[in-house]
């Protein structure tokens, strides 16, 4: 078969090496298998801080970056070392002061849980106004607020919780710190994407592979599969359409973040079964197969590798990475410690591999 070769659908694609904007990787034994995962494909993570505890101090972000980085495998010679880039967890006491000493430790950004509204975040902010002083420590120094964007009340139902976000909390905050730089993470419908599209500079969004590959339907098709199950929960596909149009826009407001969220699969396969997607072990292979059914191969570098960094203000990485247009099957399972992790599309034919 011959292959279509314009820059839209290539059979082979060389692209500035990307980063992973959104990343979860726990801690202890299952570093050894999520790290390695990450540190082939990304030069730098921003490593989301809700363990147990969270990571509240500039302190625990630094002895965390450590632990991350030990677990990362040495690099070829002459090649960057994977970057872990650290975050703190707000809570309704993160003093303002801490904010310094975590930009002085390069930690980057802190990381907004509404309380109760996804893995380990009970400790998350009960009432933004609680933590105005260190939002404002925040924007004098120039670290990023990520968000998770989702109200928690049990009145709103589950699939409107992030539109109903956006105007309750999401449109005050960002007039009342017009400088702070937010990201709002793993957006997963059209009001996300309308909004981070109509709100200036100082807002971008992260997009998960999960949420441009699947709606809804992954969840409960043949039966009901835990593995798709991650919040906020997958949408429509009138949601992941316009999802994939902001990926493949062009818009240096969206770029990527995996939120990679390992769980053992038994504590997925339950009758309370975890949130949480785990894609590092194919991360950049599930979005160039988004990007190219969308005929858009020629915007993966942008939204992968350009403009995140600009976003943060970091460099951009130097290294490139090449993906060729090959049928592959990624392993049905890893050992996670003495567990099991199942990844997304493990077991399935992908049709992009990176050399
Ligand atoms: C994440 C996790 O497991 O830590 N889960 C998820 O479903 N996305 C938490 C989060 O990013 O909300
Ligand atoms: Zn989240
Ligand atoms: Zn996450």
């Amino acid at each position: 078969m011959t292959q279509p070769s314009d820059s839209r659908s290539p059979s082979s694609l060389t692209l500035i090496r990307p980063d992973d904007w959104h990343l979860h990787v726990r801690d202890g034994e299952a570093l050894k298998t999520v790290v390695p995962h990450t540190a082939a494909q990304f030069g730098r993570a921003v490593i989301m801080p809700n363990l147990r505890p969270p990571v509240t101090t500039a302190e625990q972000a630094v002895a965390y970056r450590k632990r991350i980085f030990s677990a990362a495998p040495k690099p070829f010679a002459g090649q960057k070392p994977f970057e872990p880039l650290m975050t703190l967890y707000l809570t309704d006491n993160l003093p303002a002061n801490e904010i310094k000493r975590a930009k002085d430790a390069r930690v980057v950004a802190v990381k907004l849980y509404p309380a109760g509204a996804t893995t380990n975040s009970d400790a998350g902010v009960t009432d933004l106004r609680k933590t105005y002083k260190t939002l404002e420590a925040m924007q004098r120094e120039g670290l990023l607020l990520l968000v998770h964007g989702e109200v928690t009340s049990s009145e709103i139902d589950l699939f409107d919780r992030e539109a109903v976000f956006i105007d309750t909390q999401l449109i005050p905050l960002r007039r009342d710190f017009p400088e702070l730089k937010i990201v709002f993470e793993h957006i997963t419908t059209r009001e996300a994407a309308q909004y981070v599209q109509s709100a200036g500079n100082f807002t971008a969004a992260t997009i998960t592979a999960h949420h441009l590959l699947y709606n809804r339907n992954a969840i409960f098709s043949g039966g009901i599969r835990p593995h798709y199950y991650c919040l906020p929960v997958l949408k429509r596909e009138i949601h992941r359409e316009a999802l994939v149009a902001a990926a493949t826009s062009g818009s240096p407001q969206f770029f990527l973040g995996t939120d990679s969220a390992p769980h053992a699969a038994h504590l997925k396969e339950h009758a309370s079964g975890c949130a949480g997607c785990y894609t590092a072990h194919a991360a950049i292979e599930l979005y160039a197969q988004a990007f190219d059914a969308a005929g858009a191969m020629d915007k993966l570098e942008g939204f992968a590798s350009l403009f995140g960094p600009d976003f943060y203000q970091l460099p951009r990485n130097e290294s490139t990475i090449t993906l060729r247009r090959e049928s592959w099957t990624p392993p049905e399972s890893y050992a996670l410690g003495d567990a099991v992790l199942k990844p997304l599309a493990g077991g399935e034919v992908l049709q992009w591999r990176m050399v």
